[in-house]
């Protein structure tokens, strides 16, 4: 069986990996930095003993994703798992001022996301098996002033992916969504978050590889995400409208 990760450079996707590197399971970092996939492709070769490979992948350049797709599953036909963890949280202020931060938002967690995912799709419906993981975001769950660019391609992303898994159950493939809370990860760095609400890449990483492995749909990680979402999402629209979020 192989892993293969789409955003390498994560350290949530490298932490997820690692649970599958320690049981030797194959890992096929991409990445769209020059040598960056290839840097955690030798580490992990290394530290898990495990075969492990790189190659590139721009989520934004959508018209090499299928030469992509078809070229890592002729290399890796026995690819079982695949993490996309491709994201940009951009800046909301720019995104309301300038459309092209609002685009790359939009492409980045969104656009770029299915289109891999519909490759993704029929490569597994074709031969009935496979695991789909993508990491959205509670951000997606309601639109906030704060971050409502980054929001709504998240949310519309697990809308998405909540329409794939309906697809894909009677071929036997798995579609499951990740929606972490806030995670410290460069994504984070230097914001002012509540402490206690933080988790490490690490804690995510394992409830990600749990949580692929038992075939699950939807997992908030940690899971009282669940419990805040269900609050914030059940506060009225006009009060919800006049609260600083
Ligand atoms: N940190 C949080 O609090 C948090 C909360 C909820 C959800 N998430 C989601 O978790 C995922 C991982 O985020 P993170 O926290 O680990 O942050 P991160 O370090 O910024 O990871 C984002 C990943 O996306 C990749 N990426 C961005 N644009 C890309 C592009 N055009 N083509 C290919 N790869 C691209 C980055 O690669 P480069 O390094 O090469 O740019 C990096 O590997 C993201 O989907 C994020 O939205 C994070």
């Amino acid at each position: 069986m192989s892993l293969l990760v789409l955003g390498a450079n994560s350290l949530i996707a490298q932490a997820a990996a690692s649970h599958f590197a320690a049981e030797g399971e194959e890992i096929i970092f991409c990445g769209r930095k020059q040598d960056e996939p290839e840097k955690y492709a030798n580490d992990f070769a290394i530290r898990y003993k495990c075969k492990t490979s790189a190659e590139y992948i721009d989520a934004l350049d959508y018209l090499s994703h299928k030469k992509f797709i078809e070229e890592v599953f002729t290399k890796t036909p026995q690819i079982d798992y695949v993490l996309i963890v491709f994201g940009y949280l951009g800046t909301q202020e720019t995104a309301q001022n300038n459309f092209n931060e609002a685009h790359r938002i939009i492409d980045t967690n969104y656009t770029g996301v299915v289109s891999v995912c519909e490759l993704l799709a029929a490569e597994f419906e074709s031969v009935k098996k496979g695991n789909i993981t993508v990491i959205s975001s509670v951000a997606g769950d309601r639109g906030r002033q704060s971050n409502y660019m980054y929001g709504s391609a998240k949310g519309g992303l697990s809308v998405y992916l909540s329409g794939l898994r309906n697809r894909l159950y009677k071929s036997g493939v798995n579609v499951l969504t990740i929606k972490p809370g806030f995670v410290n990860t460069p994504m984070t760095y230097g914001m002012p978050l509540p402490k206690l609400l933080v988790s490490s890449p690490e804690t995510i990483g394992k409830i990600i590889y749990r949580a692929m492995k038992k075939r699950k749909s939807i997992v908030y990680a940690p899971f009282f995400w669940w419990w805040i979402m269900k609050i914030i999402t059940s506060i009225p629209e006009f009060i919800f409208k006049k609260l600083k979020l």
